[in-house]
């Protein structure tokens, strides 16, 4: 098949007998490859499943993962539903048009050849001007996946479109480098609550802040789901964003795990290595082939995640060594896409077996830290305590903590104050303060020179957690939610189940 190559451009938008041209293809049947703000998607008429079935065979891609409906406005939603939930139509007021894709029930009108045999369909709005006005001609809803064969790295140019698409569609429209660099974020609406299928730039922060907190059982583990178990997002299973070259992430402190890639990276003279880090790091390496995933500081993480896989497989790259990107908003969707790409190889730069939670006297936070923290690691080979660093008696934990933590279901044995000593630490163990005090007194008392942080400088963040005591309940209660918030991001960094 010849593909007709036509582009759209920000300033210019599209010649209009080239878009006339585009919504003609796909209003017959065909396919065209376009530009959206998060990554190309591969487009056909969303209601013909003849076209759907082009789609699967373009992209290679398993017929049990559905597809995603693009629609130009709101009004275009209501006969592809069965019903709009309230929560739903205050994440759209938000959030829409842009990188998030709503999961509904079904209408009749979308055939199951769609939506993978199930009897829900996914909505999503772009906030592309480009792709909106496509939509807007065709005048149906558009089915696009990502542009991409499946497996590989999703497209964010129109150079990796036709790499992997020219001669098998219709026509692609070459829109440049787009602005995300990652897909859309997936929630599911159907359920009692939202469930973020696939995390994306809108992040579960940003959900909660319109409609609310929803519980953290929301986003499913970054990695691969076995294949015998039958997953909740189904593209999920699939190794996906996948470089020719292996990946490997290496988990750790930044600076240890600059060390370890750069003596990994060595270790294979023979082969072309590729290290993949931020624009701020990059110049830290002195070999391999040394590719950067976006800005930290100007807040463009992931935009180059995908550009640079593929650019590894460009220059014959074999191996690629990848650092975490954790402490940013969108470190969720970043990391899913990081460990699929790696199809989940990790090497872990420290084995911790033991975290101690240390605050100055052993009565309130941290011994909150350590129970939160033990009702959310189900790795019973892990041990958690808590210690204090001025305990002159043994003092019972506050009630005001226990009542606390019963208040919200975490159970709480009684246990009195223990001051940290020496003994308690192996080079196993995990230190981890409320704030920068307490940290410096840690070091100097026990001559730590690693795995001492604060609690919020191991996730990422400044500052301290503040201390509620003599506050009011208020106080308390932000307390409790800060600390399972940190906790949670806390178990992720160290890839805990
Ligand atoms: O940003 C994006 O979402 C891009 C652009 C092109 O819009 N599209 C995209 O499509 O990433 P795709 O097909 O590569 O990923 C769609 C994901 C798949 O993992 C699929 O399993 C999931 O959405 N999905 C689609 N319909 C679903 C449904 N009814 N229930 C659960 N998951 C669904
Ligand atoms: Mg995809």
């Amino acid at each position: 098949m010849q593909t007709r190559i036509i582009s759209w451009d920000n300033t210019k938008g599209y010649e209009p007998s080239e878009l006339r041209e585009a919504a003609k293809i796909l209003r017959s049947g065909g396919l065209v490859a376009f530009p959206t703000e998060t990554v190309y998607g591969l487009g056909c008429d969303g209601l013909n499943e003849e076209a759907a079935a082009k789609v699967y065979e373009a992209k290679g891609r398993p017929g049990d993962n559905p597809l995603i409906l693009h629609i130009s406005e709101r009004d275009e939603l209501t006969p592809l539903v069965e019903e709009i939930p309230p929560m739903a139509e205050k994440l759209m007021d938000t959030f829409w048009p842009g990188p998030m894709t709503l999961i509904f029930r079904k209408s009749d009108k979308v055939p199951t050849r769609i939506t993978g045999g199930l009897n829900t369909v996914a909505i999503r709005m772009p906030a592309h001007a480009g792709a909106r006005e496509l939509i807007r001609e065709a005048g149906i809803p558009i089915a696009a996946p990502s542009a991409n064969i499946s497996g590989r790295p999703s497209p964010t140019k129109g150079e990796h479109v036709k790499e992997d698409l020219d001669g098998k569609v219709g026509m692609i429209i070459d829109g440049g480098d787009v602005g995300i660099g990652y897909e859309s974020t997936i929630i599911d609406m159907t359920g009692l609550r939202p469930v973020i299928l696939r995390p994306g730039f809108i992040t579960k922060e940003m959900i909660e802040e319109v409609i609310g907190t929803f519980g953290d059982e929301g986003i499913p583990e970054a990695g691969i789901t076995p294949d015998d178990e039958a997953p909740k997002a189904p593209g999920m299973k699939y190794r996906h964003y996948a470089p020719e070259a292996e990946l490997t992430v290496v988990r750790g402190d930044e600076e240890e795990a600059r060390i370890k890639i750069d003596e990994l990276a060595r270790q294979y003279p023979e082969e072309k290595v590729g290290i993949l880090t931020t624009d701020e790091r990059k110049e830290l390496y002195g070999y391999g082939v040394v590719l950067s995933i976006g800005s930290f500081k100007e807040n463009t993480l992931g935009h180059s995640l995908y550009s640079s896989l593929r650019e590894f497989d460009h220059l014959g790259v074999t191996r690629i060594f990848a650092e975490t990107f954790f402490g940013n908003e969108q470190e969720d969707a970043l990391m899913n896409r990081l460990m699929k790409a790696a199809g989940g190889q990790v090497v872990d730069l420290v084995d911790y077996n033991k975290v101690i939670f240390v605050c100055k006297e052993n009565v309130i936070m941290s011994p909150m830290a350590e129970w939160i923290m033990r009702s959310i690691v189900m790795d019973k080979s892990i041990e958690i305590c808590s210690r204090g660093l001025v305990v002159l008696f043994s003092e019972p934990i506050s009630q005001k903590a226990i009542d606390l933590l019963a208040s919200h279901g975490v159970p709480c044995e009684e246990q009195s104050s223990r001051l940290l000593r020496q003994e308690d630490i192996d080079e196993h163990t995990l230190v981890i303060t409320m704030n920068f005090t307490e940290k410096v007194k840690v070091v100097e008392e026990f001559d730590l020179t690693e795995h001492v942080y604060t609690l919020r400088e191991f996730v990422g963040f400044e500052d301290d957690v503040a201390d509620p005591y003599g506050g009011d309940e208020e106080a308390y209660e932000a307390l409790y939610l800060e600390l399972k918030d940190l906790l949670y991001r806390m178990k992720k960094r160290l890839g805990w189940q």
